[in-house]
């Protein structure tokens, strides 16, 4: 495991950062972590090594399965406390937040009459769209909270004015993954409280780059995708307890319903994943500069991403400012409004022209819609060429930037 010893002033030091995740020790630059990020070795090997030892069922009394039991039951414990949900409600992990929300929109549907309403941000990806649209079909009336094409912004004003006493759920991420502007979650659950309905935050954008805040932000539901922060191939929804009370989850009809999380993890989840989450603890303890585990040293690790991240993405952000030809999606926040994924059109050349080019380079960003569809159509941008999304996390390098600003500058 690299030490801490190479820290410069109160930051990881970068190179030490990136011997942590072997996939980093190329020459290619990861430049599409909103798509995935790429996982630290500590994360692999514990995958390998449960595998080769505890690879058994849960809950029997032999001890590999009283230790796989065990290692279930604590990846829970800590992504609750890294969504700082410890007290307040409770996470179930599964495959996908795709598949979490499909899972938490038709247990709504059990309990819902028609005529009831839901409100979808135009900004969502269509996991958090898709499973409350398909509700149609059963009466639930859907109904969706418009982008301004001009700030790029879902506002206020126009959720309030579609709120009614009949609205059960605000769904809307927390940072969309094209515009990769950060949006003010605890602001929209006070106004959509106010009304009496819930909110649904997606995650899976943000959380590669903050520590999640359930408890401050007072949300009902907020989900994730562990494999977008260096973990395995799994998600994470967060509730409250209030908000599982009413739900009975589709696991088999003999697991009582308040047997949360696991009335609501069909099957069984990935138990060599969740080995894989709990062998973060070493590399966030790194990020932070302690050996404590707990609240803090996630929260100060999240602290450093941030702060290793700005630079860069405000190295590209200005250097895509500077081209005439190229038109910003999004915000574009040279602060902490945005994350660093960056997506841009270009006036002459096609996204899958501009990306054709960068991949030869040993580069790897994207274009596409990104599944957003439907803010894509609502922007008016091409479903079949979307936009060049540049999407980078704290492992990435001023160099890498530098070498992909270069690659522009010829193809622009
Ligand atoms: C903002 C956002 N929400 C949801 C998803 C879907 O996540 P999953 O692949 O875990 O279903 C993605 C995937 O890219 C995403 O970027």
């Amino acid at each position: 495991m690299p030490s801490q010893s190479s820290r410069e002033g109160t930051l990881p030091d970068r190179e030490v950062i990136r011997s942590w995740f072997p996939a980093l020790a190329s020459e290619f630059a990861f430049l599409e972590n909103a798509g995935g990020s790429q996982v630290p070795r500590v994360v692999a090997d514990a995958i390998h090594d449960y595998m080769l030892s505890d690879y058994v069922q849960l809950g029997a009394g032999y001890s590999q399965s009283i230790r796989a039991t065990a290692s279930v039951a604590d990846a829970h414990a800590f992504i609750e406390l890294s969504m700082n949900a410890t007290g307040i409600g409770k996470v179930v992990l599964g495959n996908s937040t795709t598949a979490l929300l499909h899972i938490l929109a038709n247990a709504y549907a059990e309990v819902w009459e028609s005529g009831d309403e839901v409100i979808i941000a135009e900004t969502n990806h269509e996991a958090n769209a898709g499973p409350w649209v398909k509700l149609e079909k059963q009466g639930i009336v859907i109904k969706t909270w418009p982008v301004n094409p001009a700030t790029f912004q879902c506002d206020l004003e126009s959720l309030e004015s579609l709120m009614t006493e009949r609205t059960k759920i605000v769904a809307f991420p927390h940072v969309s993954n094209l515009l990769g502007e950060v949006v003010d979650v605890k602001a929209i659950t006070e106004l959509v409280h106010r009304h009496g309905a819930k909110v649904v935050v997606d995650g899976v954008a943000y959380a590669p780059h903050r520590a999640i805040d359930v408890a401050e932000w007072g949300v009902d539901w907020y989900v994730y995708s562990t494999y977008k922060v260096y973990g395995p191939h799994m998600a994470a929804l967060f509730g409250t307890f209030d908000s599982f009370e009413p739900l009975t989850g589709p696991n088999h009809f003999f697991i009582p319903k308040d047997f949360v999380p696991y009335k609501f993890e069909l099957g069984s989840i990935s138990h060599e994943g969740c080995a894989g989450l709990l062998a973060l603890w070493p590399y966030l303890q790194f990020l932070a500069g302690t050996e404590d585990k707990n609240r803090h040293t996630i929260v100060k690790a999240f602290e450093a991403m941030e702060a290793l991240e700005l630079p860069l993405k405000n190295r590209l952000i200005s250097y895509l400012r500077s081209k005439a030809a190229v038109r910003l999606i999004g915000l574009a926040d040279e602060g902490d409004q945005s994350v660093g994924t960056i997506s841009f059109v270009h006036e002459r050349m096609t996204s899958s022209e501009i990306v054709a080019k960068i991949d030869t380079r040993a580069i790897g960003i994207r274009y596409g819609h990104m599944y957003a569809v439907r803010l894509c159509e609502a922007l008016e941008i091409d479903l079949a060429e979307g936009v060049v999304r540049v999407s980078l996390v704290h492992y990435n390098t001023m160099d890498e930037i530098e070498r992909l600003i270069a690659a522009f500058e010829e193809i622009l």
